[in-house]
Parts: structure tokens; C-alpha cells; sequence
């Protein structure tokens, strides 16, 4: 029976380069489509950028460009950046086009006679220079609980605190540098709270015709649940300044991002079916018999297993019958980094001549179905793609396909021998492997018999044999049989490597590779083509030059430097700054980052003063060195002790670390800087 699929990755942002940690998911999902489509499964995998949003809005104002201007370059990256990696969507589209407006404006109004939304009054942080409301990203200051500077509107990067925006101490905007104020604005929400007995079931059910698959993998499910037991209402409108669509009969005020996103799933699939005639309903309707799943990052479970099932079920539509979450990317065991070179954008990858299947294949070998996190180490991305893809796989065919051309004309004995029937038998062991999204597990299985193949090759020695009068046919028959071995295993690959297994394809003269060519091997006398060499290994020194490339300066650049809200004379007067000779440095028990210095700023008695510098300093070699701190700050009491000021150092988010500041040489404690 085909079935009838539709598959989504998740809608990249438009206003960023794509990396080697989006590519895991689009990896993931193509090879999951490809292998749909290889079965024989009526299969359609679109995407979509992400255009809509403050970022979006503030990055094009930054770049002297129109949001529409922005988005239309990023989509030329981004659809370059996908078909180098061979990631085929059948229509990669944009949430900015008439077709996802209208389900944007359809499910509104659907919502709205449904009785699903709400109005209320927010309040919320407004920045009166830039004249606009603030995402909670875009505000940032001290952490209410560790009093961290410099912290996010909605967690302390410092501490972990998650809190609101309204909660920060001295908050500033991270767009003007101005203080914002508190201002009240309407807002429309989702009711989504009223929505919890059909979430509580649909989290934990199995849709029709899954086979008993349920929608959630285990540790989603676990997630929701405790989700599920505090669900508020979900704030889904934005006011202006802001570009998305602008809610109908609501002047000024716009559709979230997130609310127009997954729609633009569904917008995606509009255009596509108005260019292949697919019926748009047969998929979406909510009597579909279609099966629908949302390849996603686990970090937005919430908006794909929560918010869209619940607002597709109050508006009408069917609900997904999956949500297939995965972990996150890690290179060399650590979280991506600009400053280390590991945060590798799909572009430098392609411009350096790496090939996209060597990383479509170290993905598979590491991909299962569960949400753990997968790493990327570069030391083993060039062993395993060299011994396994090169070392095992092409070499079968290097070392076979010559004599068949040399010798025998091109054509091929009887491939049907019994050692190739494990090979045969395999088939839907690693078709269930794929299905399930076990690609580890059915890399493994193909790699078994590569090795089989390989065994095979080299207990029967076709350049022995060649060189042995009489043993033609011997030599016909191993070098037909392991070509027929290559066929499966290209067969088994070809959704991991659909380059190799086109140029193999061409090799072997036969058409475009299906699942069921597994059952009926090569006939008796089947021609194939010259062999020409398949794929180069990976040398190590290619590597550095990829991590050189993607060093970031570490320098702040322009685009990260914000300056802070103006001050007059008399305001930075009031700061007391004071030369400081360190007189003791030590470390605190039971404090990760700080030290406890002893000032000695001239007064009769030192200061003592807390400074999360300890990452960056051995405490013996800060004593006698002079620097530079706030003498009139009001004590704090901590719990190691009262700080009795502040000391100054240099750093920037993006590293490299921190920096004490110190006076030239013959400044004298106490002395006042100004
Ligand atoms: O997290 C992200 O990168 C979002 N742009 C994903 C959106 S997926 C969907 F809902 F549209
Ligand atoms: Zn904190």
C-alpha cells in the first residue's frame, strides 16, 4: 500500500547562515524522505525560511536593506546551502508569501469563531528611543538573583535564573541602550489553557494507522507532562513596529512569529500543491488519512507538540502524526564556537571542496530516534569516512569492476550465487532501521555485509586469479557476484548518498535505484560501464584548514559593540574610581567563579572585594599588581562575606576571557580616576 506523507523540517530563520548544527536535522529528514520515496510512498517534504520577527526586522535595518530585501538574499544562501548538501525539498518556500498569509488569516478566523481567542491588556518593557515593545531577548541587565550584568530578559547566563523580564534589575534595551519603561498594550492570545484534556491525550496517543507509533518519542512525552500541568494562555499578537502580518481588523497589531511559522508549513504545501496539482485538503483536512510529521530541534518541542497541535485542532485542521525531535550538534565534545573555529557554516564546508555526502554519511552512521545529543569529532569523521565509505564500501568496486570491463566485455556472469542471499535478507532489516530513524543502526547493518563483501573479495583474489591460465570463469563469477554486492550496497545507502548512488547508477547502466531492486539481482550478461573512481579520502590537513576558516575574530566587532545610554559629567563623577594595589588574592571555597581580593586604595584599612575573575587568574600572581575599582559602591553582603566595592575588567561575550585593568607604571593607591 503506498502512503500518502507529508514532512517538514523546521523553518530555518532568515536572517542567519546555515551550519553544521542545522544540517543534522536536514540531513536527517531527507534521508528519511529519500528512503520514503525509494519505497515507493507517495512522499513530499517541504520547508520554508522563517522570515517574520523582530531579529529579522532589526537585522535588515542594521544591513541599510528592507526586510523583504533581507529575506530574499537569505533565501538565495540558504537554497544554495540545502542543494549543496543535497537536502531536496520538493518546495523550499518563505512565510512571507500570499499562501501562508491566507492559512495565517484562515486559522485566525477560525480561532476567532471557535471562541479560542482572548483579549488582555500586557504590560511589558517599551523602549521610548526606539519606539518599540521588547522581546524579552532584547532587554537585558542585572540578574535578579545572582546580580550577574548583563543578562538576557529571560535566564541569567551567569546563574541559570530563569525569570522575567520585568524582574531584572537597572534593565536597559539592548537596541538603544535607553532605560525601557513599563507600558500597557492589548494582546491577543490562544486559549490555550482550555486546550489541556486534548493535549493530555494527544501527547500520549497513537495516531491511527501508525502501526501503534506513537506521536511523541518517550522523552517528549515526559517533557509534556509536566508542561501540561501549568498550561497559560499563549500571547500571540505583537504591536508595531513589526514586520509579519498585521492581524485582520486589528490596525497596529501582528501575528507572533511563532504563531505564523508552523503555519508556513502549511503555506509551503499550498504552492507546492498549485504547482503538482496535489490535492491540499487530502493532506490537511482533519478527516486526512495522510500521515504528517515535523522533523524538529528538541529546544522547540513546546511550539510543535503543544501550541500546533492545539491550535490545529481548534481551527479544524488535522494534527501531526509525529513530531520527531533530535539533540543537538556538538563538535569535538564541546557546545559550537566561533572562537575555536567549530561553529562551521554549510558554505566554508562546500567552498573548501569537503564532500557533502562524507558528512551526510558520518551524520547517518550517528542519527537514532532518541532527542540525545550527537558529536561531531572531527578525528573520527575522517577515520570513519575513510575506512568505512572509501576503505570498504568503493573499494569492492575499485578492485572488481576492471576485469569485468577488461576482460569479459563489459558483461556480467550469473550474480544470483548463495553467499548474496544475507545480502537480499537484509533489505527489510535496514528498511526498518530507516523507517524508525535508527540510521545508526542501518549503517551498521550495511557496513556488516561491506565487510562481508570484502571477506569476500579477498579469500577469492580476482588479481591472483587473472594472473592463473584457466580461470576465467572463476574470475567472471567473483567479479560479477561482488558487483552485484555493490549494487545492494548502494541500494542501502543510496538515501544517506544519492550523488554516489547516481554516479553508480551510471556505472552499473541501470535506472534510478528502488527499494524492491533489492529482491531481483543483476541478470546473466547485463552490460555495465567503465569504473571510474567514486570518492576521494579525507586527508587530516583539510580539516584545520575548515576550523581556520571558521574562526571568528575575537575582537568585538562593530555589530556586537551597543553602547550604553547616555550620562552627563556629573553622573560619571559620582563614581568613585579609585587606583587599587592588590595586597592578597585568594580563592573562595564554594564559589565557582570568584576570587576574594584585598584592596589597598590608601584608606587605613584594605577593602575586601569579591571578583568573578577566577577563570581567568591565578590568585598567587595578582598580589602587588595594581588596578583600577569603584570605591564609593554601597557594600554588598554575599554569602562568603561583605564586598566592599567593585575592581574593573574587560570582557565581551564572545571571548577570549577576561581582563584586569591597571594604571600605568607610578600610579599609587588611592589616587582618583577621572
Ligand atoms: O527555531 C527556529 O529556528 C525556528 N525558526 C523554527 C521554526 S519551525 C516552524 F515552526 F516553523
Ligand atoms: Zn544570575
Amino acid at each position: 500500500m503506498t502512503r500518502k506523507i507529508l514532512v517538514t523540517s523546521a523553518l530555518p530563520y532568515a536572517n542567519g547562515a546555515i551550519h553544521l548544527g542545522h544540517l543534522v536535522e536536514y540531513i536527517q529528514t531527507d534521508i528519511w524522505v529519500r528512503f520514503q520515496k525509494m519505497s515507493g510512498n507517495a512522499c513530499w517534504y517541504v520547508c520554508a525560511d522563517d522570515t517574520h520577527g523582530t531579529p529579522v526586522m532589526l537585522r535588515a535595518e542594521k544591513d541599510g536593506l528592507t526586510p523583504e530585501a533581507l529575506i530574499a538574499r537569505v533565501h538565495g544562501e540558504h537554497a544554495r546551502d540545502f542543494s549543496g548538501f543535497y537536502v531536496a525539498f520538493d518546495n523550499f518556500y518563505s512565510t512571507h508569501s500570499s499562501e501562508t498569509r491566507e492559512c495565517v488569516e484562515e486559522i485566525y478566523a477560525r480561532l476567532m469563531a471557535a471562541g479560542a481567542i482572548d483579549k488582555r491588556d500586557v504590560e511589558q518593557y517599551y523602549d521610548p528611543v526606539k519606539r518599540m515593545f521588547l522581546p524579552d531577548r532584547f532587554i537585558k541587565g542585572e540578574c535578579p538573583k545572582c546580580g550577574a550584568k548583563d543578562q538576557y530578559g529571560d535566564n541569567c547566563e551567569s546563574c541559570g535564573a530563569a525569570y522575567t523580564p520585568n524582574e531584572l534589575k537597572n534593565p536597559y534595551s539592548a537596541v538603544s541602550g535607553a532605560r525601557p519603561e513599563l507600558r500597557t498594550s492589548e494582546h491577543y492570545f490562544f486559549k490555550l489553557g482550555a486546550c489541556a484534556d486534548f493535549l493530555k491525550a494527544w501527547t500520549s496517543s497513537a495516531p491511527e494507522g501508525a502501526g501503534g507509533r506513537r506521536r511523541l518519542q518517550p522523552e517528549a512525552a515526559n517533557k509534556m507532562r509536566e508542561w501540561l500541568d501549568s498550561l497559560d494562555d499563549w500571547d500571540i499578537s505583537r504591536d508595531a513596529p513589526y514586520f509579519g502580518f498585521e492581524i485582520p481588523g486589528a490596525p497596529g497589531k501582528y501575528f507572533y512569529v511563532w504563531l505564523d511559522a508552523p503555519i508556513g508549513y502549511m503555506g509551503s504545501f499550498k504552492n507546492l500543491c498549485a504547482r503538482e496539482g496535489i490535492d491540499f485538503d487530502d493532506y490537511w483536512g482533519r478527516d486526512s488519512d495522510a500521515e504528517l510529521y515535523h522533523f524538529i530541534g528538541k529546544d522547540i518541542l513546546y511550539f510543535h507538540a503543544l501550541f500546533w497541535p492545539a491550535v490545529l485542532e481548534r481551527a479544524g485542521f488535522r494534527t501531526p502524526s509525529g513530531v520527531c525531535a533530535h539533540g543537538f550538534l556538538t563538535v569535538d565534545g564541546a557546545k559550537m564556537s566561533k572562537s575555536r573555529g567549530t561553529f562551521i557554516t554549510a558554505e566554508s564546508y562546500l567552498a573548501l571542496g569537503f564532500d557533502p555526502e562524507w558528512l551526510r554519511y558520518y551524520y547517518a552512521a550517528k542519527l537514532n530516534a532518541t532527542m540525545g545529543d550527537i558529536d561531531l569529532s572531527l578525528e573520527d569523521f575522517v577515520a570513519r569516512v575513510n575506512s568505512d565509505l572509501v576503505g570498504k564500501y568503493v573499494n569492492i568496486a575499485s578492485r572488481c569492476a576492471g576485469f569485468i570491463g577488461k576482460k569479459f566485455g563489459g558483461r556480467l556472469a550469473r550474480t544470483d550465487a548463495a553467499w548474496l542471499g544475507e545480502f537480499r535478507d537484509a533489505a527489510p532489516r535496514i528498511a526498518a532501521a530507516y523507517e524508525q530513524r535508527e540510521f545508526g543502526r542501518a549503517v551498521r547493518e550495511i557496513m556488516a555485509l561491506a565487510d562481508a563483501a570484502n571477506v569476500f573479495v579477498n579469500d577469492r583474489k580476482p588479481w591472483e586469479l587473472v594472473r592463473q591460465a584457466g580461470r576465467e570463469a572463476e574470475l567472471h563469477a567473483v567479479c560479477s557476484e561482488a558487483i552485484e554486492a555493490f549494487r545492494l550496497l548502494t541500494l542501502y545507502l543510496k538515501p544517506v548518498l544519492p550523488k554516489l548512488a547516481e554516479a553508480v547508477e551510471g556505472f552499473l547502466c541501470v535506472a534510478p535505484l528502488l527499494w524492491s531492486d533489492a529482491e531481483a539481482p543483476l541478470p546473466e550478461g547485463h552490460a555495465i560501464g567503465a569504473y571510474s573512481h567514486l570518492m576521494k579520502r579525507v586527508e587530516s590537513a583539510r580539516i584545520d584548514a575548515l576550523v581556520e576558516a571558521n574562526k571568528e575574530s575575537l575582537a568585538p566587532t562593530a555589530a556586537h559593540v551597543q553602547v550604553g545610554e547616555e550620562i552627563s559629567i556629573d553622573d560619571f563623577m559620582k563614581v568613585d574610581l579609585r587606583v587599587a594595589r592588590i595586597v592578597d588574592a585568594a580563592r573562595v571555597e564554594g564559589a565557582e567563579k570568584l576570587l576574594r581580593l584585598v584592596l589597598d586604595v590608601g584608606e587605613a584599612k584594605p577593602r575586601q572585594v569579591f571578583a568573578g575573575i577566577k577563570s581567568a587568574y591565578d590568585p598567587a600572581r595578582l598580589v602587588g599588581r595594581m588596578t583600577a575599582m569603584v570605591a564609593n559602591l554601597a557594600p554588598r553582603k554575599m554569602k562568603f562575606g561583605l564586598s566592599e566595592g567593585m575592581v574593573l575588567a574587560a570582557s565581551s561575550e564572545e571571548g577570549p576571557g577576561i581582563f584586569l585593568l591597571s594604571p600605568d607604571d607610578g600610579a599609587l593607591p588611592g589616587m582618583r580616576i577621572k
